[in-house]
């Protein structure tokens, strides 16, 4: 019995030896060491010895399977240290290779102006609002002073899709809206940027197009506080030292009116193809919000005052940017869009 033990020790140690991969190494365990292994049988068929050898046979098995299993051990973590560098070989990364670019999409040029007009007035106190695109012959043009008939409406192509509903032609239908949610409640400060639509189309005119409308109402509102307002408000989207101008207008929904030039940023008002060799720019329109209009919205003419002011954002974007033709806004032309990805940077 214990020669068929050395025997079976000597055999084994060398094919564990000589196992060249883990599936070897494990297929020698099994056949050693395993539930029906040859190690193992001979525990089984202890019960056969006389009592006085069982324990001599029995430690000598025990102290065969104890090295077997330290040896196997031993060669499963010389198994799994080679596995281990040829993973390490084998996925190795060159991290000084230089990262693939990811794609950055750019912000719309208009949306950047409309974030720095909201920027601008949100910190001198402004509420930023928001009215309907389609909206109601009533607020876009009757409670702004433009009864049906009135010949300034024939100033604005509108897109009527019925004969009540139309497509904004004006922000400014968002200033009723304002005065008659707020039932006099002073004071109001509030812009409202968003789509406006006309029936144009053009290199400087596009059916849709986008305005900004500034409207405050108080006690004791004057043109001081329009003319220092927008003189903030050009001079911050065009630049610091530009002059204005106040050209007295006419709009139906204030009084006094006027439309406000600046000073051409192009040739610095010497007269330039920009502005038509006149040295000015038309930006605005604005005035002193009309009494009926306060009136017609809920707010006492005898005790409050304010003023109005609308403008192109398009036309703001395009002299900002020096961008020729509006309708570029629109297309979304990536080749266009793409370059103003460098004003993030
Ligand atoms: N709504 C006018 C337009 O589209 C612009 C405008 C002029 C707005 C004077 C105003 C204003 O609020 O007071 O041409």
């Amino acid at each position: 019995m214990e020669e068929q033990i050395a025997k079976i020790k000597e055999v084994a140690l060398e094919e564990i030896k000589e196992a060249t991969n883990a599936k070897e190494l494990d297929d020698a365990r099994v056949k050693y060491l395993g539930k029906k292994g040859e190690l193992t049988s001979i525990l089984r068929g202890m019960g056969s010895l006389s009592p006085e050898e069982r324990p001599i046979i029995g430690s000598k098995v025990n102290e065969v399977r104890d090295e077997l299993e330290s040896l196997i051990k031993s060669r499963e973590n010389e198994f799994s240290k080679l596995e281990l560098e040829r993973k390490l070989k084998e996925e190795r990364i060159d991290i000084t290779l230089p990262a693939t670019k990811i794609k950055r999409g750019s912000k719309h040029p208009l949306n950047r102006i409309i974030e720095e007009v909201e920027d601008l007035f949100v910190s001198m106190g402004y509420d930023v609002v928001t009215g309907p695109e389609l909206e109601t012959d009533e607020y876009c043009f009757e409670r702004l002073n433009l009864p049906k008939g009135h010949p300034a409406r024939d100033m604005q192509d509108s897109f009527y899709i019925t004969s009540e509903y139309l497509l904004r032609t004006q922000t400014s239908a968002v200033q009723a809206r304002t005065m008659m949610a707020n039932e006099e409640k002073s004071p109001i400060r509030v812009i409202c940027p968003g789509k406006t639509y006309r029936r144009d189309d053009d290199a400087t005119h596009s059916h849709q197009f986008s305005q900004v409308e500034g409207l405050l109402i108080d006690k004791n509102i004057s043109l001081a506080d329009l003319k220092g307002t927008l003189e903030v408000f050009v001079r911050k989207m065009l630049g610091e030292n530009l002059e204005l101008r106040f050209r007295p207008s006419y709009f139906p929904f204030t009084e006094p009116s006027y439309e406000v030039d600046v000073s051409c940023f192009k040739c610095g008002g010497k007269g330039c193809n920009l502005c038509k060799q006149t040295g000015w720019i038309e930006v605005l329109g604005s005035g002193m919000v009309h009494p009926k209009v306060l009136k017609m919205n809920g707010y006492d003419p005898e005790k409050y005052t304010g003023f109005a002011f609308g403008t192109g954002l398009d036309r703001l974007a395009m002299f900002k940017y020096g961008i020729t033709d509006i309708r570029l806004l629109y297309q979304n032309d990536v080749r266009f869009l793409n370059q103003f990805d460098r004003l993030d940077r």
